[in-house]
């Protein structure tokens, strides 16, 4: 089975009413390759305007999303209010919230299962640090943050809900992208975990994104990786060169 090119955009915490509303006509007015499914990440003040403004061939996702059904959590959101909302997908394991908001594996896991198992998308991020690269601890790291998730999500049925975005900490906004040799054997070390961990079809169908840096230029190449099924773009999904990272395959 071909696994359908997926393109993430993460507009982290940046926009205005008027710039959200600028950003999605042009999105909507944009000739978008069919065979890409797209998902917008808005702040989550701008989530119900995004949904109600933009082409509904997109997708919307939130930033973040709580691992218990409702109560006393203030400042945070919940899958069903996502769920009402018409909201189908939540970034989950960013590094910038892993790093900055100390979301532990556990705290990413949790909200992994909570989110799939009541039917909202999630894109689950992985990656390493710099220094982490630099002792050779790259797989290690991510296989570390995939067993988290996997020993919670179980078997098939989870994770057909899941896309993992690989994001490499020191390419994210920095303008220093991982080269394609360097994505493609995270990528291959990823699906190839999935194989012997989950199983052949969790690793077949399980679109794998590569983050950090992407942009209009360096997208192309980068999509003619096999095991690369996408991106997920921060900074650059700001930008009308966010409609040549969704073209990227043509
Ligand atoms: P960037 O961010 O494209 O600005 O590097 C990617 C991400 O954090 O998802």
């Amino acid at each position: 089975m071909a696994r359908k090119f997926f393109v993430g955009g993460n507009w982290k915490m940046n926009g205005t009413t008027e710039s959200v509303k600028s950003i999605v006509e042009g999105l909507n007015k944009a000739q978008l390759d069919p065979n890409t499914e797209v998902v917008i990440a808005p702040p989550a003040l701008y989530l119900l305007l995004v949904r109600e403004q933009l082409d509904p061939k997109i997708e919307v996702a939130a930033q973040n999303v709580f691992d218990k059904p409702n109560g006393a959590f203030t400042g945070e959101i919940s899958v069903s209010q996502l769920k009402d909302s018409n909201i189908t997908w939540a970034i989950l394991g960013h590094s910038e919230r892993r790093t900055i908001l100390g979301e532990s594996d556990a705290v990413v896991a949790s909200k992994t299962k909570y989110a799939t198992d009541a039917g909202v998308s999630v894109i689950w991020c992985c990656g390493e640090s710099l220094e982490e690269r630099e002792a050779d601890k790259t797989l290690d790291v991510i296989t570390g943050q995939l067993k988290a998730v996997s020993d919670k999500i179980g078997g098939p049925e989870g994770w057909k809900k899941i896309v993992i975005a690989y994001e490499p900490i020191w390419a994210i906004g920095t303008g220093k992208v991982a080269s394609t040799a360097q994505a493609q054997e995270v990528h291959a070390a990823i699906r190839k975990w999935l194989r012997e961990n989950v199983g052949e079809s969790v690793a077949e169908e399980t679109r794998i994104l590569y983050g950090g840096s992407v942009n209009g230029k360096n997208c192309k190449e980068l999509a003619t990786q096999p095991d690369i099924d996408g991106f997920l773009v921060g900074g650059a999904s700001l930008k009308p060169e966010f409609v040549d990272i969704i073209n990227s395959k043509q």
